[in-house]
């Protein structure tokens, strides 16, 4: 069977239906990991590490074992030894190194959280330092190519002659844009709630895939993986923190070794989460267009630098995007990383496209600038026939109908092509654009199971997350019209390794992959026992194969609009209006996918004007290590966000026709929000944030400043 082989015929998909979990979060019955009903719970608390390199020579953990309550000081001389020990990041308290500032070095297990707080402060630890590397520069000579980067993605592609093409182009774009060090700030912090029982491991766990974290769980402790239990029914968010185990789990687990039978409950503080689950690593990017007067694309060029950790590597897959975005005959694209002594960077919301699709589409527009070209216009005389890299045909690609409704919904008209030509009270007013793109990503290994109860209603079980996206709902959606009942008639069970395996929410591949488990489970019920099954017949379905991948180049396509107003005097910059025109399928929720996408804009807007981790590359570490400095947008921050989509009718991509929708919101906003600061003031700032010291200008270097000097 193909995966594809049938639509389901939409009828509560395609419905705003409210969350059918709405109810449970808003009375607070919704039960997240850290609030599980657990007996008697103990607290762990974290002792870090003071230097972001060298050994532990002594650690003292008397005064902390002497505070009431306090059951056990975890040190890397106590700790249980791990069965496994090959992802560096998860061997936790395995040795006396300290690979960066900040990683674990020890824990402690009281009665109550107080307690195990305050004992961990006073955990005394000395150590032999050695010098430590931890800024990411361009220019170093040790920066190295991965073997392949994020995604499985080719690390280099070179398609054509690159550089003939760019020296005979008649406009050519060659600059450099840096985007900042982010990390990932979901309103529940990562969080274990971690218990053994008779040898076996069970964990409440805020994860996005609980048979993931079973999996890579497991062999740490040297279990099989069905003596490890994950629950995890609600999560606050994970943006992709949560896509991956960190050290915190495994430091729970080892922690609740320590006291048999009791459940020992782990939070981590908001400054902990700047260390142990994950960023977005800064970006350098070298990009260099070639096109003829008329903009037609002849040759593209990326070469993208990022960081990885000492321990393990990631690798940005930041340049992929520009492989597949646009037409031009001449292409090559390059990662390479620097190896440094700073925590494990890793997945954030859209990793690779969201840092390249910012370089790309600034260049873009500054390649319309060039020409003379209205950007929008650049980007239609750009679209590819097939897609470039591969040459394969687009299961479906609606670029240009999502960039001409943008256009329409802000007003694209009344935006002057010379920039600094808009004033309206002391202030600079511009409008600008970029393009957004996701990939569909086809997971494999889902599988569901369909059960008959009594009067016609049904209990669908899969291993699914729902991080706040809207899994409950959506999900059910698509079980309902597959078994063509009633959403009423539909019991979700989602978020449990009791239940069948399911994929990772990860890659906005969610509904794709357990969507298509589940309308097969359905189909199967229905093929053996008709439309009314008798009660207690079940059938299981699997994600399968979609041969579909092989021949079409599957992405999510988007145009973003930003209007931007610059105070000429102190150069504060305000978005007061954001469009997003989205082409992804059919969409299962309207009401929770405009969540997705106002969100995922959210998101792109703190990017543009506010997020910044700042590394002090003297001690090591994020000097800005909590909210107060770390900025997020907050409400006041965001002004009117419009979101919408366009049909789209995609066959081959799987049984509903959709595609994800997680993460493409944020893909292009922090570019269109500089295109349009740059529309509005004719400063270019091709760092991110855009900081309003950027546009105060260099005198020097022609742009003048874009707000008044005194
Ligand atoms: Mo998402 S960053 O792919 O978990």
């Amino acid at each position: 069977m193909t995966a594809t082989q049938g639509r389901v015929r939409p009828r509560a998909i395609g419905t705003p239906l409210d969350r059918l979990d709405g109810r449970a979060k808003v009375t607070g019955s919704a039960r997240y990991a850290y609030e599980q009903p657990v007996g008697e719970p103990v607290y762990l608390h974290a002792v870090q590490a003071t230097v972001a390199r060298g050994r532990i020579t002594g650690i003292d953990t008397e005064a902390a074992a002497a505070v009431p309550g306090v059951l056990a000081v975890l040190t890397h001389r106590n700790a249980p030894r791990l069965a496994d020990t090959r992802d560096a990041e998860l061997a936790v308290l395995q040795s006396d190194a300290v690979a960066f500032r900040g990683q674990f070095v020890g824990g402690v297990v009281a009665t109550t959280s107080e307690a195990a707080r305050y004992a961990a402060s006073l955990v005394r630890t000395t150590y032999d330092t050695q010098p430590h590397d931890s800024v990411l520069r361009p220019d170093r000579d040790d920066l190295y190519a991965p073997e392949s980067v994020n995604g499985g993605f080719a690390t280099d592609t070179e398609q054509g002659d690159v550089e003939a093409a760019l020296a005979s182009a008649a406009v050519t774009v060659d600059q450099t844009y840096t985007t900042a060090m982010n990390h990932n700030n979901p309103m529940e912090p990562h969080t274990t709630v971690a218990v053994w029982n008779d040898g076996e491991l069970t964990l409440y766990e805020s994860t996005q895939g609980v048979h993931m974290v079973r999996s890579q769980v497991a062999p740490l402790f040297g279990l099989q993986p069905d003596e490890v239990h994950v629950v995890s029914p609600f999560v606050g968010g994970g943006f992709g923190s949560k896509g991956t185990p960190h050290a915190p789990v495994v430091l729970a687990a080892m922690a609740a070794r320590l006291v048999p039978g009791r459940a020992v409950r782990f939070a981590l503080t908001r400054p902990q989460m700047f260390f142990v689950a994950g960023y977005r690593t800064p970006t350098v990017q070298h990009i260099r267009l070639g096109a003829d007067r008329g903009g037609r694309l002849t040759a593209i060029s990326v070469d993208a630098v990022s960081q990885t950790s000492r321990i393990k590597e990631f690798a940005e897959q930041t340049a992929v995007a520009a492989r597949m975005m646009y037409a031009a005959p001449h292409r090559r694209t390059t990662h390479r990383l620097a190896r440094l002594d700073v925590p494990v960077p890793s997945w954030m919301r859209a990793p690779g496209e969201c840092p390249g699709m910012f370089a790309a589409e600034v260049a873009m527009d500054e390649l319309a600038e060039a020409c003379g070209l209205d950007p929008v216009e650049l980007r239609i005389r750009n679209e590819p026939a097939t897609d470039p890299e591969t040459g394969r045909p687009f299961s479906s690609r609606n670029l240009v109908a999502c960039l001409r409704e943008g256009a329409r919904r802000i007003g694209w008209e009344r935006r002057e092509q010379a920039p600094r030509s808009r004033r309206e009270a002391g202030h600079l007013v511009g409008l600008g654009v970029a393009a957004s793109v996701y990939p569909v990503f086809w997971m494999p290994g889902s599988s569901a199971t369909v059960r008959a109860g009594a009067g016609g209603r049904y209990t669908v079980s899969i291993g699914a997350a729902d991080l706040g996206t809207g899994t409950w709902t959506a999900l059910a959606q698509i079980a309902a019209d597959a078994l063509e009942v009633p959403v009423e008639r539909v019991e979700l069970r989602i978020g449990d390794t009791a239940f069948p395996p399911a994929s990772v929410a990860g890659g906005s591949s969610g509904i794709t992959a357990w969507g298509s488990a589940v309308v097969h489970a359905a189909r199967r019920l229905r093929e053996t026992y008709g439309n009314a099954p008798p009660d207690g017949a079940e059938a299981t379905g699997e994600t399968g194969d979609n041969p579909a991948t092989e021949r079409f180049a599957m992405y999510a396509f988007g145009a973003q609009f930003a209007e931007v107003r610059v105070d000429e005097e102190t150069g504060e910059v305000r978005v007061p209006r954001l469009v997003g025109v989205f082409a992804a399928g059919c969409v299962i929720n309207p009401k929770t996918a405009r969540s997705q996408l106002v969100g995922g804009m959210t998101m792109g807007l703190s990017m543009a004007l506010h997020e910044e981790s700042h590394v002090d590359g003297r001690l090591g570490q994020v000097a800005n290590h909590d909210l107060a400095e770390y900025h997020i947008a907050a409400n006041a921050d965001v002004g009117d966000i419009d979101v919408s989509w366009i049909d789209e009718d995609d066959p081959h991509v799987n049984p509903m026709g959709s595609k994800g929708i997680g993460e493409i919101g944020i893909v292009g906003t922090a570019a269109a929000v500089a295109n349009a600061a740059h529309n509005a003031t004719g400063v270019r700032v091709r760092d991110l944030p855009i900081t309003l010291d950027k546009l105060l200008g260099d005198p020097g270097a022609g742009n003048g400043p874009a707000v008044r000097r005194r």
